[in-house]
């Protein structure tokens, strides 16, 4: 008699585990970027970042924002969205972003969803550096030009 409960208290125990796995499963699936634009202002460091996501596990497409700066309105990068910048309509999603202030360098975009992140690199090529004035190091336009939609098909779960 003993052993036949905690068989079925065993059972029990796995039949609430899975739900709980199916879950996870679910809501990793390719996150669709929309209207994404990352710029910088017209003689100002300041960035202004927006775009759209849509996943598995969110109700309808969440729209995402910051703003900040990259140091000086001389910056040949995109300001760093460090890790509780990135503000989202759905506090589902999370998302950073960084550049290298090294010339020619890409960019990282993650965007997390319910604790899975989704990672993205963008490539140098995507991301035009305009220098305006060669007698002028503080006009300098930065701007996103790559694909504004997107998949994001890569994830590392986060505990
Ligand atoms: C994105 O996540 C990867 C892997 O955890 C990390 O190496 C990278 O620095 C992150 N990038 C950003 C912008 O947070």
């Amino acid at each position: 008699m003993k052993t036949f409960s905690s068989a079925v208290l065993f059972l029990a125990g796995l039949a609430a585990a899975s739900p709980v796995q199916q879950q996870t499963r679910q809501s990793v699936g390719p996150y669709q970027i929309a209207e994404f634009s990352a710029s910088k202002r017209h003689n100002s460091g300041y960035c202004d970042f927006a775009f759209d996501v849509s996943a598995p596990g969110l109700e309808g497409a969440a729209h995402c924002t910051a703003s900040l700066d990259a140091g000086f309105s001389g910056a040949t990068w995109l300001a760093n969205v460090y890790e509780g910048a990135g503000k989202c309509d759905d506090s589902a999603v999370t998302w950073t972003f960084f550049q290298s202030h090294a010339e020619g360098s890409g960019a990282s975009l993650n965007v997390t969803v319910n604790g899975v992140k989704g990672l993205r690199d963008i490539p140098p090529e995507d991301i035009s550096v305009r220098l305006n004035d060669e007698a002028n190091p503080f006009d300098n336009d930065v701007a996103y030009a790559g694909p504004k939609a997107f998949e994001i098909t890569e994830f590392e779960e986060t505990e």
